[in-house]
């Protein structure tokens, strides 16, 4: 991560941290002077936002962690003191729920942000991969910390997705029983998912640090996917980046509170405001809306161990992403065919969303089989072939030409230089 800096301790006290741990010149190498690429747009800023969230997550998790009880005759209870009873608790337990979901919103449009401009190809493989596991642990702490307000969806979304392993050929029964510690979701299931949502965000603060460390090694991508090759092509991390992440985190923050004060409740689902009663089954169990394309996967294979195979088997084309693209240009601004795909591939998951908020029945299910097959076809067919066929665009000569034009005057992008504006 260091290596970059310029930094030269001036105090006798300065040089004596600095022998023993270059604590100083590793943050100033990382975040002031490490050159990044000048022409890093808004969505370079969603790694920062995350980051932000992540950090949001652990504070507001460590509150209520102080008032809630993990136990199945508590649990439900506790909770509703923590929102009424406890100085801002309310404040706090909203802070929380609707974080998770803001913090999966940036999570994805970074991830598709990655995907646009090739963010995933070598050299950043390992940045990628890093991101792919945050991705998973995220899944499983927001899955496990769902079920510690013991309502009814805490209850029912617990016991079908435990489920599944069951469908894990001679192990599946004991396998779930030993996720269980019993013979269905209680009190031992209620604590060990308590536990666990408290170890794995600290457990996902590790692997970003790796991931940033990763992405320090390589130098940041950009919107051209063009290495830098000069000074030219790149500016100090502070101030320019500091402060467009800073606005970037403000705005988001916004539209966080926006949620947390005026629409608490309008990603949560209303049955969960009723005890877990494992004699009532709701009449449809769904889970967070971040899950939705997921679930629409693994609904959409009638077998359910081929339904599980299926949501894991999405999971994994994004791990072998970065070798199954075969094309040499990185970003989507140069490759007119991949941009297509990008788009429809971003509508396919939509879609697959709203289908997994659908009942299993009739044509949604088959809707959901086309959207598998094609989120499937994505990667297994298409981009491989793709960059064999595609003819990309003319690549700039560097990130400065991109910037300035073959001339060096601004220009604003895509805008045809006219020989009389130029200087
Ligand atoms: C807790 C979640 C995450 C945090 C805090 C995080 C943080 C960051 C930050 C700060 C950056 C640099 C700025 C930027 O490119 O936006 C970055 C870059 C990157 N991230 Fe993440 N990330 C997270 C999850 C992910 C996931 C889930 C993926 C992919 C599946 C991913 C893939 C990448 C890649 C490939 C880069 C390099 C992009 C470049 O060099 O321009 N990240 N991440």
């Amino acid at each position: 991560m260091a290596g970059h800096s310029t930094y030269v301790p001036q105090t006798k006290a300065a040089r004596w941290l600095e022998q023993r741990l270059p604590i100083i010149s590793l943050v100033r190498g990382s975040f002031v002077d490490f050159p990044t690429p000048k022409n890093l747009n808004y969505w370079w800023t969603f790694g920062g936002i995350a980051a932000v969230m992540l950090i949001a997550q652990i504070v507001t998790g460590v509150v209520l962690v102080m008032h809630y009880t993990p136990h199945v005759d508590m649990a439900f209870n506790s909770v509703e003191h923590i929102m009424r009873d406890v100085n801002y608790g309310w404040m706090m337990r909203y802070l929380h729920a609707n974080g998770a979901s803001m913090f999966f919103i940036a999570v994805y449009i970074h991830i598709f942000r990655g995907l646009y401009y090739g963010s995933y190809k070598a050299p950043r493989e390992i940045s990628w991969i890093l991101g792919v596991v945050i991705f998973l642990l995220m899944m499983a702490t927001a899955f496990m910390g769902y079920v510690l307000p013991w309502g009814q969806m805490s209850f029912w979304g617990a016991t079908v997705i435990t489920n599944l392993f069951s469908a894990i050929p001679l192990v599946g029964e004991t396998i779930t029983h030993w996720l269980w510690g019993g013979f269905a979701v209680d009190n031992p299931t209620l604590n060990r998912f308590f536990s666990l949502h408290y170890l794995l965000p600290f457990m996902i603060l590790g692997v970003v640090l790796l991931h940033i460390w990763a992405f320090h090694t390589t130098g940041n991508n950009n919107p051209t996917g063009v290495d830098p090759k000069s000074e030219k092509d790149t500016v100090p991390f502070h101030p320019y980046y500091t402060m467009k992440d800073l606005l970037a985190i403000v705005v988001f923050m916004l539209l966080f509170a926006w949620f947390t004060f005026y629409l608490p409740n309008y990603m949560g689902h209303p049955d969960n405001y009723m005890e877990a009663d494992p004699l009532v089954t709701p009449a449809h169990i769904v889970p967070e809306w971040y899950f939705l394309p997921f679930y629409a996967i693994l609904r959409a294979i009638p077998d359910k161990l081929g339904g599980v195979l299926a949501m894991f088997g999405a999971i994994a084309m994004l791990f072998i992403l970065p070798w199954l693209d075969t094309s040499r240009v990185r970003s989507a601004t140069y490759r007119p065919a991949y941009r297509i795909f990008f788009w429809l591939f971003a509508v396919n998951c939509v879609a697959l969303g709203w289908l997994g908020s659908r009942p299993a029945e009739g044509g949604y299910v088959l809707a959901s089989q086309l959207c598998t097959a094609y989120y499937f076809a994505h990667f297994l067919i298409i981009l491989p072939v793709l960059g064999f066929l595609e003819k990309p665009a003319a690549l700039p000569a560097s990130i400065n030409e991109a910037v300035l034009g073959k001339n060096g005057s601004a220009q604003p992008s895509g805008a045809v230089s006219a020989p009389e504006t130029r200087g």
